[in-house]
Parts: C-alpha cells; structure tokens; sequence
C-alpha cells in the first residue's frame, strides 16, 4: 500500500504541474538502479544522433539515465554492408565509442533481417550457394569488426509470419527464400564463430500476445526448443513489444514467455518497447491518459524485475520529438520524455517499479562482473579454455566436464559429447572444415578444425 500511496501522489504531482512535464526523482537515476539490481535498461541513438542532428538535451539524458544501447538503423545490413564486401563502420563506430566512453552495454541490431537488406543482395535471389556465402561473409565481417564490444545481437529479426497458424515468412524474404529456414541456423552459428562471448538472441514482434496454440510466441518457443536441442548457440529472444495504450493483457503475455524461455535456459529482452496513442490524438491527451501510459510502463517494468531470466529492457525511442511512431506506424507520445524533452508519468512509473523492487530481491541473468569491475579481474584469473586436434582425437584444457559440439559450416550438428575430460575422438565425422564448440558453465570457446 506504501508504493501505491506514493506511486499515485508522484503520478498526480508529475501531470499537474504547470506548462510540462516534471519527475519527481531529482537526484536518483534509471540507470544507477538497474546497475544495482543486475540489469539493463535503456533505448536507442536515433538516426538524427548519428547525423549530429538531435538537440544536446539528448545525449545529456541519454548517457545520465541509460546503461544500454542499440542503434535505430546504423548497424542492419544496408548501412554497414551497402555493396557487396564494402563495409561502412563510421556510425556504429561512433555509437561504439560513445557506449564505451560512457559505460553503456551495446546491442547490435540486426544481421539477418528481410528488411533493410542492402539492395545488391536481391541480385542474389534464389542462388542458394551465394546467399549462404553472402550472408556468411556478412556475420564474419560484422561481428568480427565489433567483437568484444557488442554484448549481444539480434542475429536474426522478424523471421516468423504473422498468421494466426505461425509458421516461417516464407515470402519477401531473400534468405528464407533463396537458401530455406536453414538461414536461420546458420546465422546463429556463424555470430558464435565470430564472437564466441556475445549473447545471440532471436528478435521479433507481436510476440506479447501470449502462448496460445499457433500463437507466433508459441512457434518461437518451439524454435528456440529445436534449437537448444541441436546445439545452435542461441542464449536470447527478444520482444520487440511495440504495444497500444489499449492493450492491457500483455505484461502478463511477457510473464508468461518469461517463464517458458527460462525453462529452456533462455534470457528474454524487451528489445523494442513503446506505448503509443492513436495518431493525432495528442492534443487531446490529458493527466489520465498519461497516467494510464505510465501504470502500463510500470507493469512492465514490474514483469521485467520479477522475471529472473530477463535481462534487457528497451525502449525503442527516448523522446516523442523523435519517433518512429508518428512517422511510420500511425502511432504517437509513446516514449517516457516528451518533445520538450521532460519526464512524463511514465518515467516516475519505472522508477517507482524500481524502488519497489530493492536489488536485494532482483535476481540477475548477467555475471555480477559485468555491473562490478572489480570483479572483472577476479574473473579474468579463472583458467581459459582450449582445445588441440591430432588426427580425429581432440584434446581440452580449462575444463573438467566440457560440452563439445562439432557443426559444418552450414551450421549443421555433426558431432556432440558431453561430459568430455582429456579428450574425445571425433568418430563418424566426414573429412572437411568444421566449427567446434567447447562449453563448461559461462565458459565458451569456439575454434575452427580440419578433419583430414
Ligand atoms: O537514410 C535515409 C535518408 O537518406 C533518406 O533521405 C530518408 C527519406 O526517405 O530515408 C532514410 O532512411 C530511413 C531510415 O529509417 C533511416 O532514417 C528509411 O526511409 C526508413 O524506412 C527507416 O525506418 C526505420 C525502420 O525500422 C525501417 O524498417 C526506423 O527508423 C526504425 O525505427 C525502424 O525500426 C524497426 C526495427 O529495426 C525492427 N523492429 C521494428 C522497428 C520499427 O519499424
């Protein structure tokens, strides 16, 4: 009852004051909370940030409130890959060494995508061989180039339908439609190659509408199933979860997808959340409807810490001065600052699920060197892993009892032991060019390996 009290004198207060917008947390930030109870909260640099054409009020809030980072554009495919192997790293460059210089955690959005896929790639279409080797080259180049400072990509984005019977999108989409739903796999294990630490989800929308039979949520907890039981390295889902103001029942939906994904090992982000009112009914908007915005934000935020295997918590826009929702999706006033850049309800409304969620309560999917530095060094001593290959006996260090999974460089399984001590032999695997995976606990280590 305290929190409700509080909660609802804060909201009152923040709506009624004056001209604007004002929070009634002067001295506490997001960040400093999330950072304390394991977390990542955050939203993206827009496109105007990377054309140095957004108001300094952005990046002042941006850096202050967040610790986590995605870009809205700069890292899909078109911008980093605009003709066939040249690749353009200026901007997530500098969102890279903004994120560094303010110690912020960055995601990187997307690798494999039907959107936004360079125009080139289309003179492609249908040449299985070369899309693989296209989309290959791709992953290598990108996460290569950013390894070690990208925490985690969506390597693959909006790959199911949106039929109520949920299947693939077998259609507009040049890799499902020249190389088959193997793409998906492949992406998966040629992102790990690259970048053995990064976290690897799979990111999609309209997957906060629950688990019922042939739901798209339900298709991709079977996918993630298949893929955990063939040995793909993926480790993430994220929910894009870009809601109405109406839709009420999805905080417990994410609950509810929370809960299955844990039950496969699975961290769950919010990767894309806003909350938006029709368009053009801002002028219309009043104390309640900014109220209700915010008691919907805080549902989520509520989902969000009392979920132990979620991790993430995005909004995809900081201010409603810049937003892909009035442009494109016929939404608006979704985000928690408005277009004077001032806190609305829903900022007081997360930091409020905050406090009434004290760290010690909050558990957290990261390693705690990951919110600590200091631990970091502790860590560092733990014994690296390593593996040596003679003949078709492999050979491992660093590791008492190690998962060794064994793929083609189609990212297909062809080999797994577990509980491997010394060494295994890599018997029935054909002569060729293999990728191995040798895993204990947060451990990882991939290496590629010649079969003679
Ligand atoms: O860069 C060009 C610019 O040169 C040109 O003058 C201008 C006018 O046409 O267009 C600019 O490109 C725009 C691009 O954003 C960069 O601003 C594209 O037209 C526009 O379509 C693109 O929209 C982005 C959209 O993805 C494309 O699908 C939005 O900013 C971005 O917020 C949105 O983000 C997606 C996520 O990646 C995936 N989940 C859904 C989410 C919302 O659609």
């Amino acid at each position: 009852m305290k929190h409700t009290l509080s909660f609802s004198r804060i909201v009152l207060s923040a709506t009624l004051i004056g001209a604007g917008f004002s929070s009634a947390f002067a001295d506490e930030t997001i960040r400093d909370l999330a950072k304390e109870r394991g977390r990542f909260i955050g939203t993206i640099l827009n496109s105007e940030w990377f054309n140095d054409a957004i108001e300094p009020e952005f990046e002042e809030i941006h850096k202050t409130q967040f610790n986590v980072v995605v870009a809205e554009n700069e890292m899909k495919f078109d911008a980093t890959e605009p003709s066939e192997n040249k690749f353009n790293y200026t901007k997530g460059d500098k969102m890279v060494e903004y994120a560094q210089a303010n110690g912020l955690r960055v995601r990187g959005h997307a690798l494999a995508w039907h959107s936004q896929v360079a125009s080139w790639v289309s003179n492609y279409s249908g040449q299985k061989e070369k899309l693989l080797s296209v989309l290959k080259n791709h992953i290598d180049s990108v996460v290569g180039h950013w390894k070690g400072k990208v925490a985690e990509w969506d390597v693959v984005n909006e790959a199911v339908n949106d039929e109520y019977d949920a299947g693939w999108r077998s259609t507009n989409s040049v890799w499902y439609e020249g190389i088959g739903p193997e793409f998906l796999d492949s992406a998966f294990v040629w992102a790990h190659a690259a970048d053995p630490d990064a976290e690897l989800c799979y990111n999609d929308y309209s997957l906060e509408w629950g688990l019922r039979e042939k739901s798209k949520a339900s298709f991709v907890v079977e996918q993630v199933k298949r893929w955990k039981e063939n040995g793909i390295p993926i480790t993430c889902v994220g929910t894009q979860t870009h809601i109405e103001i109406s839709h009420e029942t999805t905080p417990q939906n994410v609950r509810a997808l929370a809960k299955a994904l844990a039950e496969l090992g699975v961290t769950l982000n919010i990767t894309e959340l806003d909350i938006g009112f029709p368009k053009g009914s801002a002028d219309q908007l009043g104390a309640d409807d900014y109220a209700k915005q915010g008691h919907l934000y805080r549902q989520f935020m509520d989902v969000f810490l009392e979920e132990p295997n979620m991790g993430e918590f995005v909004i995809w826009g900081l201010t409603d001065a810049h937003s892909w929702l009035d442009d494109q999706q016929g939404k608006t006033q979704g985000l928690l600052y408005d277009k004077q850049y001032k806190p609305k309800p829903a900022f007081d409304s997360i930091m409020v699920s905050l406090k009434a969620h004290p760290a010690s309560e909050v558990k957290s999917p990261y390693p705690e060197s990951l919110f600590n530095p200091e631990a970091i060094k502790s860590s560092a001593k733990s014994t690296k892993l390593s593996m040596n290959l003679v003949g078709r006996t492999l050979s491992i260090a660093g590791a008492t009892a190690a998962r060794i999974d064994v793929f083609d460089i189609q990212g297909r399984p062809a080999f797994s032991a577990r509980n491997v001590k010394g060494s295994v032999e890599l018997q029935g695997v054909s002569k060729g060019l293999y990728v191995v995976r040798m895993q204990e606990g947060p451990k990882s280590l991939m290496q590629k390996i010649t079969i003679k």
